[in-house]
């Protein structure tokens, strides 16, 4: 069997016309243009990149984009006294601050001092809370874009074995609360877990967020199942590839997410419905 590809980029594309046009709709009855602000601390050179795309995405969607580019230096006071100064600003609906930060901040303290309703990250305490509870306010963006990619299979989710590697704050964590929301049955993997290898053969699902270039072997996976790969990751010669080996798995997968083109366009398209969704909310439309 060959896997059907799981097209994110078209997908993505989709989406951001889809804002663009709500946004546009949003502005003609006389709302406000939603604003995003994306801070940078530091040169971190992959963030910087993401960072680059997350603008002039958002600017494609015909939002407001506010770029804040702090040195390296910055103290942890300086980055929660900019974080106060866009919570108290009405033209800015969202913020995000790009991680990693540098070791002297807590990203912590910073993510919790962001308005609850402008976290277009969906990291804040209160957006996990409500995402354990079954009662989503703003969702982590990546694994909602990875649901939304999901749910295109067209396939019935109910009731499937998902099995997540990974356990982060960004993606593993909260991508077994959507999918538990979504009544698979969820396995989350990490360092610790013993014989990873057979669990995962276990999977009608697998999602892969590790970080590690072709740490899942085409033979891990189940015959059929959906691979969804979150891995970004640059090989040595400088080409960016996931967790998954993915010569191998689409010949075994029923579908399978490319890298690039898969589930790096869905979490900033995401990003930007999020922003959308927090202007409404602001403004009590939504
Ligand atoms: N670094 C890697 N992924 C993300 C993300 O989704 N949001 C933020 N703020 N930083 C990241």
């Amino acid at each position: 069997m060959t896997a059907r590809i799981i097209d994110g980029k078209a997908r993505a594309e989709r989406l951001v016309a889809d804002v663009g046009a709500a946004v546009a709709a949003r502005v003609a009855a006389g709302g406000s243009r939603p604003g995003l602000a994306v801070v940078l601390v530091g040169d971190h050179p992959a963030s910087q990149v993401y960072v680059r795309n997350k603008r002039r995405t958002t600017e494609a969607a015909g939002m407001r984009s506010f770029a804040h580019d702090l040195p390296a230096a910055t103290s942890q006071q300086e980055l929660l006294a900019r974080v106060d100064r866009l919570n108290a600003d009405p033209a800015v609906n969202g913020i995000l601050v790009q991680l990693p930060l540098p070791k002297h901040i807590d990203e912590e303290a910073v993510t919790e001092r962001i308005a609850p309703l402008k976290d277009v990250d969906g990291f804040h305490p209160y957006n996990i809370g409500r995402l354990v509870l079954k009662r989503p306010t703003l969702r982590p963006c990546t694994p909602y874009g990875c649901m939304t990619l999901l749910k295109d299979t067209g396939e019935d989710l109910v009731g499937k074995h998902a099995v997540v590697i990974g356990q982060s704050n960004i993606v593993g964590r909260p991508m077994a609360l959507e999918l538990l929301m979504a009544r698979c049955t969820v396995t989350v993997c990490h360092s610790a877990t013993r014989d990873l290898p057979g669990l995962v053969r276990q999977g009608d699902i697998v999602v892969a967020g590790v970080g590690r270039a072709g740490f899942v072997r085409g033979d891990w996976i189940k015959p059929g199942a959906i691979v969804i790969d979150v891995g970004i990751n640059r090989t040595a010669e400088g080409k960016l590839t996931g967790d998954v080996d993915f010569a191998a798995a689409r010949e075994i997968a029923g579908w399978i997410t490319p890298v690039p083109g898969g589930v790096g366009p869905m979490t900033i398209a995401t990003l930007l419905a999020n922003t959308l969704r927090a202007a409404e909310l602001q403004d009590g439309t939504a």
